[in-house]
């Protein structure tokens, strides 16, 4: 069976993680979140202190981080390292989302993270989300999707996982940082997220998990 790339765009916190990892599970295929690469980054600038308007800094810290992806057989879980380090948990935290939309508005961090995740799906048979998968890093790619849901419905989702593991956060801080987040991201000048011509879109507000993975599924089978 020829295999396919599958990009998933779309605003924060509306099930683009969760949706690319079953579809990956089903279709048996590598999953990648994007999302978590930006938010390592973002992590190891917050860590070390760096100055992320001193693009040599930047730069300097570029050279010195290493991403990679291990999924965990115990949790049955994609886990994302940093130079080593398990940060799975440390990534998700708000203090590493008040941050990572301006981290990742940078040129030279955009470049770096892209050069990774187009050598990742070299052989395809990937899907990936993030927000310039379909326009900048796949454009070629064989499915795109374009995922919504409305702010309340993205800020519960998002409560709930936080609270899953045991972090306790308002609702309402959580809408203003899905809001914040999009704007960045949407208006930015590198890789802005939108919608491209080819992308089918999916309004997740009113559908049950199962049913935006299967008709991710449907969309996918139709290009197998
Ligand atoms: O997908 P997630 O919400 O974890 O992404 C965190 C942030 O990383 C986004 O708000 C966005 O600023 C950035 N991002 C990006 N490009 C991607 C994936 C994520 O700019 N491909």
């Amino acid at each position: 069976m020829t295999k396919i790339n599958i990009a998933i765009d779309g605003l924060s916190g509306c099930g683009k993680s969760s949706t690319a990892k079953a579809v990956a599970k089903a279709l048996g295929y590598k999953f990648i979140d994007t999302g978590a690469m930006y938010r390592a980054v973002t992590l190891y600038m917050l860590d070390k202190q760096v100055d992320i308007n001193n693009p040599d800094a930047v730069e300097e810290a570029l050279a010195n981080i290493r991403i990679d992806f291990r999924f965990d057989s115990e949790t049955q879980k994609n886990e994302t390292f940093l130079n080593e380090q398990n940060v799975e948990t440390a990534i998700r935290s708000m203090r590493v989302a008040g941050q990572v939309s301006q981290v990742a508005a940078i040129k030279a961090v955009r470049k770096a993270m892209v050069a990774q995740q187009q050598a990742m799906g070299k052989d395809k048979g990937v899907v990936m989300d993030g927000r310039d998968i379909g326009s900048v890093v796949f454009p070629d790619a064989e499915l795109k999707v374009y995922m919504t849901a409305t702010t309340k419905v993205r800020a519960r989702r998002r409560q709930m996982e936080l609270a899953e593991k045991g972090e306790k956060a308002d609702l309402a801080e959580i809408m203003e940082n899905l809001e914040k987040r999009d704007r960045i991201d949407s208006t930015r000048s590198e890789s802005p997220l939108i919608k491209v011509k080819d992308a089918v879109e999916i309004d997740t507000s009113h559908l049950k998990f199962e049913e935006q993975v299967q008709k991710v599924l449907d969309l996918a089978k139709q290009r197998i």
